[in-house]
């Protein structure tokens, strides 16, 4: 399917000549590599990406230099190591054009954030027989929580579909709210289509009802500009580790009122400005909702690693992913179009780089191993979108996910690596095993 050119989700832009992959690849360490004797291509960035030395280095000064509790002492090392802690949430504030720091949580990731929204705001605000609109393209943690959250309230949750193309059903959406509706939670971009979601448009949407929208921005955030102010949303949620931070960091953004609305989802440490036995004041934004000491070295990464990006700049990433997705789309439709089947829309503007895939009669992880000894590395199973496969009808997928290191001459790697495995697949059919991760 392809799109008009005023399509809200077009990037309209820039190749800036500041961005040069070649360059920026000397930033990480790890992309030197080898793995099985060939030079690493590293594709699976939807489920972590690579750290720059600069973010390595931010977490080894800290530890080295000032690593100390925060909010907890008047030493010289534990005002360094809250002051910088305090910068990392303007940092990521302004990153996302937050209208505050204070609106900025730090959890442990995407899942963290949005299990906190479901059962803060969720608990507080749901009432039986109200209803959630999920959609089909969920990853699981966009949808458990919610699921959990409706069964304790006896709330009904409800899916919108997607076309053939891998785009969400924006008709059946329109038709399925109501006045019942009170949360609308939405990824901002599929792991496993790429499709990225119109959530402007969906934020009209649940306004029009009062209702509320949740965005998971796992995938979103570490590649395309978000601002929150101009979508318009209540909340967001992302991870640190899939935009070249460190794992075990992640972000909640609400809006202030929405915050405020919220009970505190762990309590203890931090959490507080007064206990009594009978009593307790809850601190203010952020603090209220992050509970016990922090990932302190993490919302250090983080800031930085925003700050690499920020110095990109946003719309050059997300202008070379459309090259590099662009011209893989071009290259399986006109090469591997007889033996791979590709799942989601076929026009990159409209998606991330994620390319999702299977060789016609190949098991995916047969693929996914086969990669690997070319020294390639993509992710294979179901990535964490059980639903989506099945509405897909399929069993699992081989996936490829670009970030700002990657090349046209690793695209070029993966698609004659497939073309060998093609060449190979009557042997390698004869080593298949079964299906050992089905969890994945
Ligand atoms: N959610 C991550 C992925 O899609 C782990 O791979």
């Amino acid at each position: 399917m392809f799109i008009d050119s005023d399509h809200p989700l077009l990037v309209h832009g820039s190749s800036d000549m500041g961005f040069n992959p070649y360059e920026i690849r000397r930033d990480f360490p790890i992309l030197e590599r080898e793995v099985n004797g060939r030079r690493l291509v590293y594709l699976d960035n939807a489920a972590t990406t690579q750290k720059p030395r600069q973010v390595i280095e931010a977490i080894r000064e800290y530890y080295e230099k000032y690593n100390a509790n925060v909010h907890r002492g008047f030493h010289t090392l534990s005002q360094e190591a809250s002051e910088a802690y305090e910068k990392a949430h303007e940092t990521i504030a302004k990153f996302i054009n937050a209208y505050s720091w204070e609106e900025i949580v730090f959890t442990f990731n995407s899942t963290e954030a949005l299990n906190l929204i479901a059962y803060a705001w969720g608990f507080k605000n749901l009432r039986e027989g109200d209803e959630i609109i999920l959609t089909v393209m969920e990853h699981h943690s966009n949808m458990l929580p919610w699921r959990n959250i409706a069964r304790l309230k006896n709330a009904k949750i409800k899916y919108v579909d997607i076309t053939d193309d891998g785009l969400l059903r924006y008709d059946q959406l329109e038709e399925m709210v109501s006045e019942k509706t009170r949360i609308i939670a939405v990824t901002m971009m599929s792991n496993v289509l790429g499709t990225v979601n119109d959530i402007k448009r969906i934020a009209k949407i649940a306004h029009s009802v009062d209702a509320i929208i949740v965005v998971d921005g796992a995938q979103g955030v570490p590649h395309l500009p978000v601002n929150v102010r101009d979508l318009d949303i209540d909340f967001l949620a992302f991870s640190g580790h899939k935009m070249l931070g460190p794992t075990g960091i992640g972000v909640l953004w609400g809006k202030r009122d929405r915050l405020d609305e919220m009970m505190p989802f762990k309590v203890g440490g931090d959490t507080i400005k007064d206990v009594t036995l009978d009593d307790v004041v809850w601190q203010d934004l952020p603090w209220r909702f992050e509970a016990g000491t922090p990932n302190i070295a993490g919302g250090i990464g983080l800031a930085v690693a925003a700050e690499y990006l920020m110095r990109l700049g946003m719309d050059n990433v997300r202008q070379h992913e459309i090259e590099l997705t662009s011209y893989t789309l071009k290259r399986i439709r006109e090469e591997l179009s007889s033996d791979v089947e590709y799942y989601g829309p076929w026009d990159a503007r409209i998606k991330g780089g994620v390319i999702a895939f299977n060789i016609r009669d190949l098991h995916h992880h047969t693929v996914g191993k086969a990669l690997d000894m070319l020294g390639i590395a993509v992710r294979t199973g179901k990535h964490c979108a059980h639903p989506l496969h099945y509405r897909l009808g399929i069993n699992g997928t081989v996936r490829a996910s670009y970030y700002i290191y990657n090349t046209r001459e690793e695209v070029d790697a993966l698609v004659e690596a497939l073309k060998t495995i093609i060449g190979l697949k009557e042997t390698l059919k004869t080593t298949e095993e079964p299906d050992v991760c089905p969890g994945g």
